[in-house]
């Protein structure tokens, strides 16, 4: 007898990107992100501006995704959504619009932590089966809201081992292209302007951090020490040298990052890594990743882009998995701002 598919519609919104998916078991069949422009003038995320962006883009965004995926609401198995970690009125859109939607269709609900969700976007079933990571393998997940070294020993066993003190990863790209006048979210452009520069050019400061922990925000700090001198010298120094800063910066933070991974392996003895987030677009950590894969023995694992940046494709895949588990949750569940992966 046949299996009968699973489908499951998932939303995300815990950040400033409203999206829907559809997934038939574990392949995507649409994938909508309604990215929030307005926050590029504030130079970061405005909380209330994103709930109330999610507010008009949720229901757009849902019709879409089952509309590119060429299915009727009735054909549903779930509806999988973000339950945290993230901003609290952003969350409580999709969490209340699961809610309803799962129980107007009297199908289950399944709550997903969107931590878990960057890690397992890997078993997203990919056009030609890209290799997903073997169990047990390093995760780290670096965006603009996370930076966390994970041990993964099977879907929903995580152990995290090591997390950022303060500042996102992300956040140390975005906060110091601000520094350098640059428009948010200013990551990408730091990437495109450090491909021209020289990376040895201006050495800054690493943290001293114990164990597999992170700290970006005393970098930031000396970023700016060493913009705010420069330019009292001479007022053009930032567009002279903004090639030759921007190699500087990136170089250093993708050596903190792949120090933290060296050691990580060391201490764990796994040397199959995979990595997620939107800085996995760094040409820089791409390009670090690739060189270990040869100089360590590495092997390492990139999803693609659109399942790296905030998608609903990976709420979709743990929706899926956690269908198959029976792992179903109550209507009376909330959003959680802080949700910590168990
Ligand atoms: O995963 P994501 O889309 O959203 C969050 O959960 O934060 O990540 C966005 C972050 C931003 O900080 C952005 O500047 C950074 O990813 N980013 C990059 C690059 N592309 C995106 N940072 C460095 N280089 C890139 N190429
Ligand atoms: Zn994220």
């Amino acid at each position: 007898m046949k299996r009968e598919t699973i489908y499951i519609l998932a939303i995300e919104s815990s950040c400033d990107d409203t999206a829907a998916a559809v997934l038939a078991d574990r392949k995507v069949i649409s994938n909508v992100v309604a990215t929030q422009k307005i926050h590029g003038q504030y130079g970061g995320v405005v909380p209330e501006l994103a709930s109330r962006a999610h507010q008009q883009n949720i229901v757009p965004v849902v019709h879409q995704a089952l509309t590119i995926a060429n299915i009727d609401k009735k054909q549903l198995s779930a509806i999988a959504f973000t339950r945290g970690p993230g901003l609290m009125g952003s969350l409580l859109v999709g969490t209340s619009f699961a809610k309803s939607l799962a129980l107007g269709l009297n199908i289950p609900l399944i709550e997903v932590n969107h931590m878990q969700a960057h890690i397992l976007a890997h078993f997203i079933e990919g056009e030609e089966s890209a290799k997903a990571p073997p169990f047990p393998f390093l995760a780290m997940t670096i965006s603009g809201g996370h930076t966390q070294i994970v041990l993964v020993r099977d879907y929903f066993k995580m152990e995290i081992l090591g997390e950022t003190l303060d500042d996102a990863v992300g956040e140390a790209f975005d906060k110091s292209a601000k520094i350098l006048g640059l428009p948010y979210p200013g990551g990408p452009l730091i990437d495109k302007y450090a491909k021209l520069g020289d990376s040895n050019r201006f050495p800054f400061p690493r943290p001293k951090v114990d164990g597999l922990d992170f700290s970006f925000s005393g970098l930031k700090t000396s970023i700016l020490y060493f913009v705010r001198k420069g330019v009292k010298g001479n007022p053009n120094f930032i567009n002279e040298n903004l090639n030759d800063i921007c190699a500087s910066i990136q170089y250093t933070i993708v050596e903190i990052l792949m120090n933290k991974l060296q050691r990580a392996v060391k201490q764990t003895g796994i040397d199959q890594i995979a990595i997620g987030g939107g800085v996995s677009a760094n040409s820089g950590i791409r390009q670090a990743l690739k060189d270990a894969e040869k100089s360590k023995g590495w092997t390492t694992y990139i999803p693609k882009f659109e399942y790296c940046t905030d998608n609903a494709a990976m709420i979709g895949i743990v929706g899926y998995l956690k269908y198959k588990q029976g792992d179903f949750a109550n209507l009376a569940v909330s959003a959680k701002a802080r949700y910590i992966i168990e």
